[in-house]
């Protein structure tokens, strides 16, 4: 079984309605678990337990562990939109991550660079391979009108909306994306050994256009993953 997370309800509730139940039902069946629901059913006949989050790292995470802990799937996938930080990646395009990082990580004081958890054997979560390239190809076959992006995603709890907040994460841990969830889970998926995958369409620039970018970008970012996440579970072994 594959576990997919989005933080928000318009992230989830078009593939919930795509989902079929588990053992031929009709309907996904729902089990709560930290005020949140998980949906236990099938997408593009392949199982999976798909959960809103709610946005943020802290519930992000427990959402991640609850997959691995309690669900034991196999792989994490998060699916949703971010605020791009490089100029060449547009609204509209998608980021496959190749690791991720949290920005808002600050130990500085202590002497650690920006990013860094202390006293621990990594803070850069390397994405798993064999999922980057069924997310790519399956972008690529399904959203032939947008340009797709492998690199790495930044999280922190925060909504990038102006530049000088944009130009520290970018000078501090860099980054093709950020947005308030992926690392987290990534970091979770770590933790757990379980192979993970972050994909985010693009819906604004992290910017000061991005509060207005934001509410017209994001049905059409949805979209796109949507129809990515439909052909990737019907690819995925
Ligand atoms: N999700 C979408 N856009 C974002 C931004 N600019 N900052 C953080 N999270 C986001």
């Amino acid at each position: 079984m594959i576990g997919i997370i989005g933080a928000m309800d318009k992230e989830v509730d078009d593939l919930k309605a795509l989902m079929t139940g588990l053992e031929g039902a009709a309907e996904p069946s729902v089990e709560e678990h930290a005020r949140m629901q998980f949906w236990k059913g099938c997408l593009s006949g392949h199982e999976i337990v798909l959960v809103r989050s709610g946005i943020g790292k802290v519930n992000a995470a427990t959402a991640a562990e609850i997959l691995a802990a309690v669900y034991n799937v196999r792989a994490i996938i998060n699916t949703g939109i971010a605020g791009s930080l490089d100029a060449a990646i547009d609204i509209g395009d998608m980021v496959i991550s190749t690791d991720a990082m949290e920005h808002d990580m600050d130990v500085a004081g202590l002497g650690y660079d920006k990013g860094i958890v202390p006293d621990q054997e990594t803070s850069v979560y390397k994405a798993d391979d064999e999922l980057r390239k069924i997310a790519k190809e399956s972008c690529e076959a399904v959203n032939p009108d947008i340009n797709v992006f492998e690199g790495r995603v930044v999280s922190g709890d925060q909504f990038v909306s102006d530049k000088v907040a944009k130009d520290i994460i970018v000078s501090s841990v860099g980054g093709m994306c950020t947005e308030m969830e992926g690392a987290a889970i990534a970091h979770v998926a770590w933790l757990n050994n379980i192979p993970y995958l972050v994909i985010r369409s693009i819906s604004d620039k992290a910017d000061d256009s991005a509060d207005m970018d934001y509410p017209t970008f994001q049905k059409i970012a949805i979209e796109h993953e949507v129809k990515l996440m439909v052909e990737m579970m019907r690819r995925i072994k």
